[in-house]
């Protein structure tokens, strides 16, 4: 661990703790403000990501960004985007678990500096090694489980929403919940990047 985001961005770019560093073209550490009180973790980078060194930059991405437009939420305000892993699986495979479990540290100094009020489970992947690793996220997006001191939600994954449109009212549903748990809190959110 480290306290410092600098260093752990640094260490991170170099990190060759899995195979998938062998095929990455970039390590995807994250985005967003350091005092986001919010943080959204994915599973791990898509081709455009991989090229861009940016989480959800691709369609997913785009329509991500717009969920979080509607509820006054952004990366470059006040959201922190990461994901499980930091390195694209090969053809988008879900990341293994020794991928996982190699890569986790990473996100755990990330959580540790960042120490968020609320998190939010992008998916699956994320919300099996977050939150619970029987939750079933078809009937449990939009919950908030108490774990520590922190809020854990799961959402659809954006991937997942533009295979199924039918869906987008659901997770639409999840990000007005999220806006109304941080007024519920009366979590301090920036709302510009100066703030
Ligand atoms: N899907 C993810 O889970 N994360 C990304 O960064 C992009 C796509």
């Amino acid at each position: 661990m480290t306290d410092n985001w600098e260093a752990l961005r640094e260490d991170c770019l170099h990190c060759r703790k899995c195979g998938l560093c062998e095929t990455r073209h970039n390590v995807v550490f994250g985005v967003g403000p350091q005092n986001a009180r919010v943080m959204l973790v994915g599973e791990g980078p898509g081709e455009n990501e991989d090229l861009q060194g940016e989480p959800f930059v691709g369609r997913g991405g785009q329509l991500l960004d717009k969920y979080l437009a509607a509820v006054d939420l952004s990366r470059e305000t006040n959201v922190y985007i990461a994901n499980i892993v930091k390195c694209r699986p090969p053809k988008n495979r879900d990341p293994l678990p020794e991928e996982q479990d190699a890569c986790i540290g990473w996100l755990r100094n990330q959580f540790a500096l960042l120490r968020p009020k609320i998190l939010v489970c992008l998916g699956r992947v994320a919300a099996i090694k977050l939150i619970k690793p029987d939750i079933k996220i078809t009937r449990e997006h939009g919950i908030f489980f108490e774990k520590g001191n922190v809020l854990m939600m799961a959402t659809l994954h954006p991937a997942a929403l533009l295979r199924n449109p039918n869906q987008k009212p659901a997770a639409l549903e999840d990000f007005l919940k999220l806006r109304a748990k941080i007024d519920e809190l009366g979590l301090d959110i920036a709302k510009s990047p100066a703030d």
